[in-house]
């Protein structure tokens, strides 16, 4: 993974994001199994920056259907490609989280891929997922923390007081803050701050008796 970094153009970032299919395992991340264990049963889901189709191709494996909504058409076109998943149960967007549109929903899985909203845009974002999720419904993915080295290069990045506050409502079941020098997809050494996150709307109350 690179950042889309301010002044490149359109085409340097489609290279970027080709870079990191190429580069990273094609397997469902932990914040979406985490979300998928507490259901009771599948449901519809988004998976919004959903890629070459990592973790949709998982959801479908348990039964879930789900809208797939990303903005580099080099995503669909392998998203499309898959031969590991029944294609009917899916959905495809091909837009920017900003633009895109989806109904209410059990599921918000948004995998390494907020961040890379721009701050003005974030918030109108961020309330989308919220206000979509149905009544028990939860949303599972990551946020990057101030101190990531990209917080500096135009990715969206928080403070934990500040995700605290955007998670304000939610019930967390799941969130995890881990700090580690590694490297990007691309080979190159960073920072890595990251908040790995579950959280659920509340549930339906019964009719009382
Ligand atoms: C780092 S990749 C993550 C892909 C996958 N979810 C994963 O965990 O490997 C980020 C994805 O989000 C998409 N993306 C980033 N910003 C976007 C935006 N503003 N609108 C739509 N898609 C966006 C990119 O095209 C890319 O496929």
């Amino acid at each position: 993974m690179t950042p889309p970094r301010p002044g490149l153009s359109e085409t340097a970032r489609v290279t970027d994001w080709t870079v990191y299919y190429d580069a990273t395992a094609d397997v469902p991340r932990a914040t979406l199994l985490d979300a998928l264990d507490r259901f009771e049963q599948p449901g519809l889901a988004v998976d919004l920056g959903s890629g070459t189709g990592r973790d949709t191709a998982e959801l479908v494996r348990r039964g879930w259907r789900v809208i797939a909504i990303d903005g580099e058409p080099e995503a669909m076109v392998r998203l499309a490609a898959r031969t590991d998943l029944d294609h009917s149960q899916v959905t495809t967007q091909l837009a920017r989280f900003e633009d895109a549109t989806w109904p209410d929903v059990d599921l918000v899985n948004s995998s390494f891929s907020l961040p890379f909203v721009s701050a003005d845009d974030f918030g109108g974002v961020w309330s989308r997922i919220v206000d979509s999720l149905r009544p028990g419904g939860r949303f599972s993915g990551h946020l990057f923390g101030d101190r990531d080295t990209w917080a500096s290069q135009g990715v969206t990045c928080f403070t934990r007081s500040e995700v605290d506050a955007l998670l304000f409502g939610l019930s967390v079941e799941r969130f995890d803050e881990v700090e580690e020098d590694s490297q990007d997809a691309g080979g190159t050494p960073k920072h890595w701050h990251l908040f790995h996150i579950v959280g659920r709307t509340t549930p339906q109350s019964s009719p009382s008796q």
